[in-house]
Protein backbone atom coordinates (compact mmCIF):
# COMPACT_ATOMS: atom_id res chain seq x y z
CA UNK A 1 0.00 0.00 0.00
CA UNK A 2 1.36 3.37 -0.71
CA UNK A 3 0.71 6.46 1.26
CA UNK A 4 -0.02 4.43 4.50
CA UNK A 5 1.12 6.91 6.22
CA UNK A 6 1.77 10.78 5.01
CA UNK A 7 4.85 10.49 2.53
CA UNK A 8 8.18 12.13 3.06
CA UNK A 9 10.54 13.53 0.90
CA UNK A 10 12.10 16.24 -0.93
CA UNK A 11 11.13 18.33 -4.07
CA UNK A 12 13.00 20.97 -6.36
CA UNK A 13 10.46 23.95 -6.30
CA UNK A 14 10.86 26.13 -3.33
CA UNK A 15 14.43 26.84 -3.78
CA UNK A 16 15.47 25.81 -6.93
CA UNK A 17 12.84 26.33 -9.52
CA UNK A 18 13.97 26.44 -12.89
CA UNK A 19 17.58 25.48 -11.75
CA UNK A 20 17.41 21.83 -11.48
CA UNK A 21 19.82 19.66 -12.92
CA UNK A 22 21.18 16.20 -12.71
CA UNK A 23 24.51 16.87 -10.62
CA UNK A 24 22.63 18.76 -8.08
CA UNK A 25 20.14 15.63 -7.79
CA UNK A 26 22.53 13.37 -7.47
CA UNK A 27 24.28 15.78 -4.56
CA UNK A 28 20.59 16.26 -2.71
CA UNK A 29 20.54 12.25 -3.37
CA UNK A 30 23.49 11.97 -1.43
CA UNK A 31 23.25 14.40 1.51
CA UNK A 32 19.78 12.62 1.97
CA UNK A 33 21.30 9.22 3.18
CA UNK A 34 24.75 10.92 4.43
CA UNK A 35 22.97 13.32 6.75
CA UNK A 36 20.29 10.25 7.97
CA UNK A 37 17.23 12.21 6.39
CA UNK A 38 16.64 8.57 4.38
CA UNK A 39 17.17 7.10 8.09
CA UNK A 40 14.67 9.80 9.15
CA UNK A 41 11.61 9.18 6.65
CA UNK A 42 12.57 11.06 3.75
CA UNK A 43 12.43 8.63 0.73
CA UNK A 44 10.82 10.69 -2.25
CA UNK A 45 13.08 12.44 -4.30
CA UNK A 46 11.03 14.54 -6.32
CA UNK A 47 11.97 16.85 -9.70
CA UNK A 48 9.20 19.60 -9.64
CA UNK A 49 8.44 22.04 -12.69
CA UNK A 50 11.21 22.47 -15.97
CA UNK A 51 12.77 19.31 -16.22
CA UNK A 52 12.12 19.00 -19.76
CA UNK A 53 12.40 20.46 -23.39
CA UNK A 54 9.57 23.11 -24.02
CA UNK A 55 8.16 21.06 -27.04
CA UNK A 56 7.47 17.22 -26.85
CA UNK A 57 9.46 14.82 -29.34
CA UNK A 58 7.76 15.71 -32.84
CA UNK A 59 7.85 11.63 -33.71
CA UNK A 60 7.24 10.38 -30.60
CA UNK A 61 5.34 12.92 -29.35
CA UNK A 62 7.18 12.12 -25.83
CA UNK A 63 8.43 14.86 -23.71
CA UNK A 64 11.93 14.87 -23.47
CA UNK A 65 14.01 15.53 -20.69
CA UNK A 66 16.13 19.11 -21.22
CA UNK A 67 19.30 17.76 -22.79
CA UNK A 68 21.11 20.49 -21.13
CA UNK A 69 19.92 20.04 -17.13
CA UNK A 70 19.98 16.48 -18.06
CA UNK A 71 22.58 15.48 -20.47
CA UNK A 72 22.22 11.68 -19.40
CA UNK A 73 18.24 11.31 -19.30
CA UNK A 74 16.28 10.77 -16.72
CA UNK A 75 16.52 7.25 -16.43
CA UNK A 76 20.49 7.63 -15.59
CA UNK A 77 19.34 10.22 -12.53
CA UNK A 78 16.50 7.56 -11.48
CA UNK A 79 19.53 4.78 -11.14
CA UNK A 80 21.37 6.85 -9.53
CA UNK A 81 18.54 8.13 -6.70
CA UNK A 82 17.61 4.18 -6.72
CA UNK A 83 21.13 3.20 -6.14
CA UNK A 84 21.14 5.20 -2.89
CA UNK A 85 17.81 3.80 -1.48
CA UNK A 86 15.47 6.61 -2.36
CA UNK A 87 12.92 6.53 -4.42
CA UNK A 88 12.83 8.71 -7.43
CA UNK A 89 9.81 11.47 -8.27
CA UNK A 90 8.81 13.24 -11.39
CA UNK A 91 6.28 15.93 -12.33
CA UNK A 92 3.63 17.02 -14.72
CA UNK A 93 0.30 18.56 -15.50
CA UNK A 94 -3.62 18.41 -16.11
CA UNK A 95 -3.48 20.82 -18.38
CA UNK A 96 -1.46 21.46 -21.85
CA UNK A 97 1.14 23.21 -20.65
CA UNK A 98 2.66 23.26 -16.69
CA UNK A 99 2.90 26.23 -14.70
CA UNK A 100 6.07 27.16 -15.90
CA UNK A 101 5.34 26.93 -19.38
CA UNK A 102 6.71 23.23 -20.64
CA UNK A 103 4.53 20.82 -21.94
CA UNK A 104 2.13 19.51 -19.92
CA UNK A 105 0.40 16.09 -20.20
CA UNK A 106 -3.37 16.81 -21.11
CA UNK A 107 -4.27 14.19 -23.41
CA UNK A 108 -0.98 12.71 -23.31
CA UNK A 109 -1.77 11.08 -19.71
CA UNK A 110 -0.89 7.04 -21.24
CA UNK A 111 2.04 8.07 -22.99
CA UNK A 112 3.13 9.94 -20.32
CA UNK A 113 2.81 7.86 -17.36
CA UNK A 114 4.01 4.94 -19.62
CA UNK A 115 7.34 7.35 -20.01
CA UNK A 116 7.34 7.96 -16.51
CA UNK A 117 7.08 4.20 -15.27
CA UNK A 118 10.19 3.86 -17.98
CA UNK A 119 12.47 6.72 -16.36
CA UNK A 120 11.62 4.79 -12.97
CA UNK A 121 9.74 6.90 -11.32
CA UNK A 122 8.11 5.67 -7.85
CA UNK A 123 5.91 9.22 -7.79
CA UNK A 124 4.18 11.96 -9.76
CA UNK A 125 3.25 15.23 -8.93
CA UNK A 126 0.44 16.53 -10.94
CA UNK A 127 -0.14 19.84 -10.93
CA UNK A 128 -3.26 22.03 -12.29
CA UNK A 129 -2.03 24.95 -14.76
CA UNK A 130 -3.22 25.38 -18.36
CA UNK A 131 -6.44 23.62 -18.84
CA UNK A 132 -8.74 23.68 -21.59
CA UNK A 133 -11.84 26.32 -20.52
CA UNK A 134 -14.56 24.51 -19.39
CA UNK A 135 -13.02 20.87 -18.91
CA UNK A 136 -13.84 18.67 -16.05
CA UNK A 137 -11.31 19.43 -14.05
CA UNK A 138 -11.77 16.17 -11.80
CA UNK A 139 -12.24 13.98 -14.99
CA UNK A 140 -8.73 15.11 -15.90
CA UNK A 141 -7.24 13.62 -12.30
CA UNK A 142 -9.54 10.10 -12.62
CA UNK A 143 -7.37 10.06 -15.93
CA UNK A 144 -3.83 10.42 -14.76
CA UNK A 145 -4.79 8.06 -11.87
CA UNK A 146 -6.01 5.08 -14.33
CA UNK A 147 -2.97 6.19 -16.54
CA UNK A 148 -0.26 5.69 -13.46
CA UNK A 149 -2.55 2.56 -12.65
CA UNK A 150 -1.93 1.10 -16.01
CA UNK A 151 1.55 2.28 -16.49
CA UNK A 152 2.78 -0.87 -14.99
CA UNK A 153 5.06 0.39 -12.23
CA UNK A 154 3.68 1.33 -8.82
CA UNK A 155 3.65 5.35 -8.97
CA UNK A 156 2.40 7.47 -5.72
CA UNK A 157 -0.19 10.20 -7.36
CA UNK A 158 0.70 13.24 -6.30
CA UNK A 159 -2.78 15.07 -7.13
CA UNK A 160 -1.63 18.90 -6.90
CA UNK A 161 -5.17 21.02 -7.72
CA UNK A 162 -4.98 23.35 -4.86
CA UNK A 163 -7.88 22.59 -3.51
CA UNK A 164 -10.11 23.96 -6.39
CA UNK A 165 -13.59 21.80 -7.58
CA UNK A 166 -13.99 20.81 -3.65
CA UNK A 167 -11.00 18.18 -4.10
CA UNK A 168 -11.03 17.08 -0.24
CA UNK A 169 -14.65 15.30 -1.07
CA UNK A 170 -13.54 13.19 -3.88
CA UNK A 171 -9.84 12.83 -4.33
CA UNK A 172 -9.36 10.02 -2.47
CA UNK A 173 -11.97 8.23 -3.96
CA UNK A 174 -10.19 8.45 -7.50
CA UNK A 175 -6.79 6.52 -6.20
CA UNK A 176 -4.79 9.48 -5.56
CA UNK A 177 -2.10 9.08 -2.59
CA UNK A 178 -1.59 12.92 -1.46
CA UNK A 179 -3.11 16.16 -2.98
CA UNK A 180 -2.67 20.40 -2.63
CA UNK A 181 -5.57 21.58 -0.97
CA UNK A 182 -4.05 25.31 -1.45
CA UNK A 183 -2.51 27.98 -2.90
CA UNK A 184 1.49 27.60 -3.16
CA UNK A 185 3.17 28.40 0.45
CA UNK A 186 5.72 31.49 0.75
CA UNK A 187 8.58 31.41 2.84
CA UNK A 188 7.30 33.96 5.38
CA UNK A 189 5.11 32.70 8.56
CA UNK A 190 2.06 34.36 7.23
CA UNK A 191 1.41 32.17 4.71
CA UNK A 192 2.30 29.04 6.78
CA UNK A 193 -0.40 30.38 9.17
CA UNK A 194 -3.01 31.45 6.40
CA UNK A 195 -2.12 27.70 4.52
CA UNK A 196 -2.56 25.66 8.02
CA UNK A 197 -5.82 27.43 9.32
CA UNK A 198 -7.15 27.51 5.41
CA UNK A 199 -7.48 23.54 6.03
CA UNK A 200 -8.55 23.12 9.95
CA UNK A 201 -11.87 21.38 9.19
CA UNK A 202 -10.90 19.57 6.04
CA UNK A 203 -7.95 17.70 7.73
CA UNK A 204 -10.46 14.98 8.83
CA UNK A 205 -10.16 14.16 5.31
CA UNK A 206 -6.87 12.72 5.66
CA UNK A 207 -6.20 9.04 6.52
CA UNK A 208 -4.03 6.51 5.45
CA UNK A 209 -3.98 5.95 1.86
CA UNK A 210 -4.56 9.45 0.85
CA UNK A 211 -3.01 12.78 2.94
CA UNK A 212 -4.07 16.25 2.67
CA UNK A 213 -0.89 18.42 1.75
CA UNK A 214 -0.84 21.36 2.60
CA UNK A 215 2.10 22.24 0.61
CA UNK A 216 6.07 21.84 0.47
CA UNK A 217 8.10 22.77 3.88
CA UNK A 218 10.03 25.84 3.73
CA UNK A 219 11.85 25.21 7.11
CA UNK A 220 15.54 26.02 6.66
CA UNK A 221 14.78 28.19 3.30
CA UNK A 222 16.18 31.46 5.17
CA UNK A 223 14.91 33.88 1.99
CA UNK A 224 16.72 31.50 -0.61
CA UNK A 225 15.09 30.27 -3.44
CA UNK A 226 12.69 30.54 -5.47
CA UNK A 227 9.64 31.21 -3.38
CA UNK A 228 11.46 33.67 -1.33
CA UNK A 229 9.74 36.19 0.44
CA UNK A 230 11.15 37.83 3.84
CA UNK A 231 12.22 34.17 5.54
CA UNK A 232 10.86 32.91 9.19
CA UNK A 233 13.31 32.96 12.03
CA UNK A 234 14.16 28.97 13.05
CA UNK A 235 11.21 29.64 15.90
CA UNK A 236 8.46 30.11 12.92
CA UNK A 237 10.41 27.42 11.24
CA UNK A 238 9.83 25.20 14.33
CA UNK A 239 6.16 25.91 14.83
CA UNK A 240 5.81 25.92 10.79
CA UNK A 241 6.72 21.95 11.21
CA UNK A 242 5.01 20.96 14.34
CA UNK A 243 1.94 22.13 12.39
CA UNK A 244 2.86 20.20 9.12
CA UNK A 245 3.40 16.99 11.39
CA UNK A 246 0.04 17.48 13.73
CA UNK A 247 -1.54 18.23 10.19
CA UNK A 248 -0.63 14.51 9.22
CA UNK A 249 0.82 16.90 6.17
CA UNK A 250 2.80 15.32 3.87
CA UNK A 251 6.94 16.38 4.30
CA UNK A 252 8.40 17.56 1.20
CA UNK A 253 11.73 19.51 2.80
CA UNK A 254 12.01 22.22 0.45
CA UNK A 255 15.37 23.95 1.44
CA UNK A 256 18.69 22.94 -0.25
CA UNK A 257 19.38 19.97 1.62
CA UNK A 258 23.51 20.65 0.78
CA UNK A 259 23.60 23.56 2.26
CA UNK A 260 21.23 22.59 5.29
CA UNK A 261 21.83 24.05 9.05
CA UNK A 262 22.15 21.85 11.78
CA UNK A 263 19.13 23.79 13.73
CA UNK A 264 16.82 22.80 10.76
CA UNK A 265 18.50 19.51 10.24
CA UNK A 266 17.81 18.45 13.92
CA UNK A 267 14.22 20.21 13.70
CA UNK A 268 13.72 17.76 10.80
CA UNK A 269 14.82 14.70 11.86
CA UNK A 270 12.97 15.17 15.19
CA UNK A 271 11.72 11.55 15.82
CA UNK A 272 8.81 12.66 18.38
CA UNK A 273 7.58 15.43 15.55
CA UNK A 274 8.26 12.67 13.01
CA UNK A 275 6.09 10.26 15.36
CA UNK A 276 3.27 12.13 15.20
CA UNK A 277 3.28 13.14 11.74
CA UNK A 278 4.19 8.95 11.17
CA UNK A 279 1.25 7.86 13.23
CA UNK A 280 -0.15 4.67 11.98
CA UNK A 281 -3.77 5.50 12.83
CA UNK A 282 -3.28 8.97 10.75
CA UNK A 283 -6.07 10.88 12.82
CA UNK A 284 -6.58 14.50 12.07
CA UNK A 285 -6.17 16.47 14.77
CA UNK A 286 -9.14 18.64 16.70
CA UNK A 287 -9.59 22.12 17.71
CA UNK A 288 -9.74 22.84 21.81
CA UNK A 289 -10.19 25.70 21.59
CA UNK A 290 -8.99 29.53 19.24
CA UNK A 291 -8.37 32.69 21.03
CA UNK A 292 -6.80 36.02 19.10
CA UNK A 293 -8.99 36.13 16.22
CA UNK A 294 -8.61 32.43 15.94
CA UNK A 295 -4.82 32.60 15.91
CA UNK A 296 -3.78 30.90 18.98
CA UNK A 297 -5.26 27.55 18.73
CA UNK A 298 -5.07 24.45 21.37
CA UNK A 299 -4.89 21.22 19.23
CA UNK A 300 -4.94 17.63 20.23
CA UNK A 301 -4.44 14.86 17.77
CA UNK A 302 -4.89 11.16 19.07
CA UNK A 303 -2.14 9.00 18.18
CA UNK A 304 -1.80 5.04 18.50
CA UNK A 305 -1.01 2.88 21.82
CA UNK A 306 -3.09 5.76 23.87
CA UNK A 307 -0.86 8.45 23.12
CA UNK A 308 -1.93 12.07 22.17
CA UNK A 309 0.32 14.73 20.56
CA UNK A 310 -0.87 17.97 22.35
CA UNK A 311 -0.16 21.40 20.76
CA UNK A 312 -0.52 25.13 22.21
CA UNK A 313 -0.12 26.82 18.63
CA UNK A 314 0.56 30.71 19.17
CA UNK A 315 0.26 32.35 15.61
CA UNK A 316 -0.81 35.64 16.41
CA UNK A 317 1.88 38.47 16.29
CA UNK A 318 1.27 38.82 19.88
CA UNK A 319 2.71 36.63 23.24
CA UNK A 320 -0.01 35.09 24.91
CA UNK A 321 -0.81 33.22 27.94
CA UNK A 322 -2.31 30.05 26.80
CA UNK A 323 -5.10 27.64 28.25
CA UNK A 324 -6.10 24.09 27.65
CA UNK A 325 -8.49 22.76 29.77
CA UNK A 326 -8.28 19.47 30.44
CA UNK A 327 -12.23 18.80 30.49
CA UNK A 328 -12.36 20.00 26.98
CA UNK A 329 -10.97 17.21 25.68
CA UNK A 330 -12.70 14.34 27.76
CA UNK A 331 -10.69 14.50 30.80
CA UNK A 332 -12.95 16.64 33.80
CA UNK A 333 -11.10 16.60 37.51
CA UNK A 334 -13.73 14.37 38.50
CA UNK A 335 -12.24 11.17 36.72
CA UNK A 336 -8.83 11.37 38.83
CA UNK A 337 -6.74 12.04 35.45
CA UNK A 338 -4.60 14.14 34.18
CA UNK A 339 -1.60 14.14 31.26
CA UNK A 340 1.85 13.48 31.47
CA UNK A 341 3.72 15.72 29.65
CA UNK A 342 6.94 15.20 27.31
CA UNK A 343 8.55 18.11 25.31
CA UNK A 344 8.01 17.15 22.41
CA UNK A 345 11.18 19.29 20.78
CA UNK A 346 13.30 18.11 23.82
CA UNK A 347 12.41 14.59 25.18
CA UNK A 348 12.25 16.10 28.65
CA UNK A 349 9.42 15.25 31.12
CA UNK A 350 7.22 18.48 31.84
CA UNK A 351 5.51 16.91 34.74
CA UNK A 352 1.79 15.50 34.74
CA UNK A 353 -0.96 18.16 34.17
CA UNK A 354 -4.43 18.69 36.03
CA UNK A 355 -7.37 20.29 35.06
CA UNK A 356 -5.15 22.27 32.68
CA UNK A 357 -2.21 23.46 30.86
CA UNK A 358 -1.46 27.32 31.03
CA UNK A 359 1.35 28.62 29.53
CA UNK A 360 2.60 31.94 28.23
CA UNK A 361 3.63 30.94 24.59
CA UNK A 362 5.64 33.54 22.55
CA UNK A 363 4.56 35.30 18.92
CA UNK A 364 4.52 32.33 16.49
CA UNK A 365 6.26 29.78 18.90
CA UNK A 366 4.47 26.70 20.50
CA UNK A 367 4.42 24.56 22.79
CA UNK A 368 4.20 20.06 21.31
CA UNK A 369 3.86 17.33 23.85
CA UNK A 370 3.84 13.84 23.64
CA UNK A 371 1.21 13.21 26.35
CA UNK A 372 -0.45 10.51 28.06
CA UNK A 373 -3.26 9.37 30.17
CA UNK A 374 -1.81 9.70 34.30
CA UNK A 375 -3.83 9.74 37.76
CA UNK A 376 -3.45 13.08 39.33
C1 LIG B 1 2.39 25.33 -9.10
C2 LIG B 1 2.48 24.37 -7.92
C3 LIG B 1 3.84 24.48 -7.27
C4 LIG B 1 4.94 24.21 -8.28
C5 LIG B 1 4.79 25.14 -9.47
C6 LIG B 1 5.73 24.77 -10.62
O1 LIG B 1 2.40 26.65 -8.68
O2 LIG B 1 1.46 24.61 -7.01
O3 LIG B 1 3.95 23.60 -6.17
O4 LIG B 1 4.87 22.86 -8.69
O5 LIG B 1 3.47 25.10 -10.00
O6 LIG B 1 5.59 25.62 -11.72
Amino acid sequence: MLSKTPPMGFNTWNTFGENINDEMIRQTADKMVELGLKDAGYEYLVIDDCWSKKERDPVTDKIVPDPVKFPQGMKAVSDYVHSKGLKFGMYSCAGVRTCADYPGSFDHEFLDAKTFAEYGADFLKYDNCNKPENCNGPLLYKKMSMALKACGREILFSACNWGCDEVNTWIRSIGAHMYRSTGDICDNFNSVRDLFISQLDNYAYSAPGCFNDIDMLIAGMYAEGNVGAGGCSDTEYKTHFALWCMASSPLMIGCDIRKINDTTLALLKNKNLIRINQDEEGRPPFVVSRHRDGKCICLVKVLSDNEFAVMLANLSDDDSRMNLYLEDIGLPVASGKGLALTDAFTGEGRGVAKERISLQVAAHDCELFLAKIADV
